[in-house]
């Protein structure tokens, strides 16, 4: 059965009260409509139909190829809305899939559900669609039906009789139609007393050409429509709680679900224990048995196993095993920790490499900087790595032992085994296995032959 897609995503979203169209504004990460797509996208096999409107640029510039699009230029309901669709969807298709962009909250397994529903019921089958059973009705077309139980119609709240106000079987706006029944009968759909055209009239209309109209209850989370920034907050709330949930039944303990943010796309070992207070973002990595937070912010980085990030933030950086960072450490763009490197408070790295077991305690300042392997860094040691104009690089060799309060006025290199006393101001390179101290450094002992070799 081939199956595409139409979202609808032409409305104002006035709610909103935002420059920013509705269908644009971030869920954990990524704009309300790409979940949307996301949703369809395993379930059918040409790229949606995007029914655009308002705020239409930045839509077509995020989702770019992953759909097509269709103008509405005036709002003139959810069946001139399907309408303006129907022209980008293929002869061939089978079944097309009819959602809202403002409904992120929709899985693919419940629209498998819709789908399967649609495949097996039989051929008279017109429509298939989402229906949920809920107290307060209000907003929502209600679903009318016959004596046997059949569906009859959808009548929207509007023009409701008494008695049907008092239903409580409501149409979510979710359906599956029978493509080439859409097609021959979406154009016959009249103008209502508010002049305009109802989706929802196709109902009634399949229903007295004795067509079947099959309904299954979806989930109320699901179809959960955003209109205000209330409304996105809680939608937010149930996508978090998802993602968390799924690392948590996949062996990450996360000790405070609702206070831990982790967007999608975030992977996290096994046996890793996630503090409250935590936000991980984008393509990050994060490997077993760790221990993050409490309070961290990394993104776009790669964590491996057995590392410690307490109070700190990282971002496009990398950790080998069992480093460690914290509290109050900074990881930037291009920072990479060799094995078993500890990092202790207030400390910033960028553009550097510390190498394995390096150790660089507190308050110091490292950038555009090779550090080799066992280097200890001083308390308040500094790369002077830019001179207003110019950034120069700090290469300092294994094993050198950098005192407290350095500051290494790069370009420089440090040799393997040197040793710098406190509060140096280091302009000029340092041999290996040398003595360096002052302001600026003079060299103490001059290396050995060994030293140099
Ligand atoms: C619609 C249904 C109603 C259902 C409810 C569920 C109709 C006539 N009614 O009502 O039975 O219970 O959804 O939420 O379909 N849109 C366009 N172009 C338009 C009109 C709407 O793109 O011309 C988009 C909107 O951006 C929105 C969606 O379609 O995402 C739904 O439109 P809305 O006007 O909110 O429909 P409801 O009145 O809520
Ligand atoms: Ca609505």
């Amino acid at each position: 059965m081939k199956t595409s897609a139409v979202i609808l995503a032409a409305g104002y979203g006035t709610r909103m009260k935002s420059e920013l169209p509705k269908v644009m504004h971030p869920l954990v990460g990524r704009p309300m409509i790409d979940w949307a797509v996301r949703a369809v996208e395993p379930v059918t096999q040409t790229p949606p139909v995007i029914v655009v409107g308002h705020g239409q640029a930045l839509v077509r510039a995020c989702l770019g190829e992953r759909g097509v699009y269709a103008e509405q230029h005036e709002l003139l309901g959810t069946g001139h809305a399907v309408l303006q669709a129907l022209p980008y969807i293929a002869d061939d298709v089978d079944a097309v899939i009819i959602t809202y962009a403002d409904m992120p909250l929709l899985t693919t397994a419940t629209l498998s559900q819709l789908l399967d529903l649609y495949a097996a019921a039989n051929p008279t089958t017109a429509i298939a669609m989402l229906t949920i059973t809920r107290d307060d009705p209000q907003g929502f077309g209600r679903i009318a039906r016959r004596a046997d139980g059949t569906v009859a119609a959808i009548v929207e709240e509007a023009d409701c009789t008494a008695d049907q106000l008092l239903i409580r079987e409501l149409n979510t706006g979710v359906y599956c139609f029978d493509a080439a029944w859409l097609r021959a009968n979406l154009s016959a759909v009249p103008k209502s007393a508010k002049g305009e055209y109802y989706l929802t009239d196709l109902v009634a209309m399949a229903a007295s050409q004795g067509r079947t109209i099959v309904t299954a209850n979806a989930p109320l989370d699901d179809v959960y429509g955003v209109n205000n920034r209330v409304h996105l907050a809680e939608a937010e709330a149930v996508l978090r709680r998802r993602i968390v949930e799924r690392h948590m039944l996949a062996g990450v303990t996360v000790i405070d679900p609702s206070s831990t943010y982790i967007e999608d796309a975030v992977e996290i070992g096994a046996d890793t224990t996630i503090w409250p207070g935590c936000i991980l973002r984008g393509a990050t990595k994060i490997g077993k048995h760790c221990t993050i937070g409490p309070y961290s912010q990394i993104a776009d980085s790669m964590v491996a196993d057995h590392c410690r990030i307490i109070y700190s933030v990282i971002e496009q950086a990398r950790m080998d095993e069992h480093a460690e960072i914290g509290p109050f450490g900074r990881l930037r763009r291009g920072a990479h920790l060799g094995e078993r490197v500890h990092m202790g408070n207030f400390g910033e790295v960028k553009d550097a490499y510390l190498g394995p077991g390096a150790k660089m305690g507190h308050f110091s300042y490292i950038g555009n900087a090779e550090v080799g392997a066992n280097v200890n860094i001083g308390a308040g040691t500094i790369t002077c790595n830019y001179d207003g104009v110019h950034k120069s690089k700090t290469v300092i060799g294994d094993n050198a032992f950098i005192g407290s309060d350095t500051m290494l006025v790069a370009p420089v290199t440090i040799g393997r085994e040197a040793r710098i006393g406190a509060g140096a101001v280091v302009t000029r390179d340092v041999p290996p296995g040398a003595t360096a101290f002052g302001v600026p450094a003079r060299v103490k002992d001059k290396p050995s032959a060994d030293d140099a070799a």
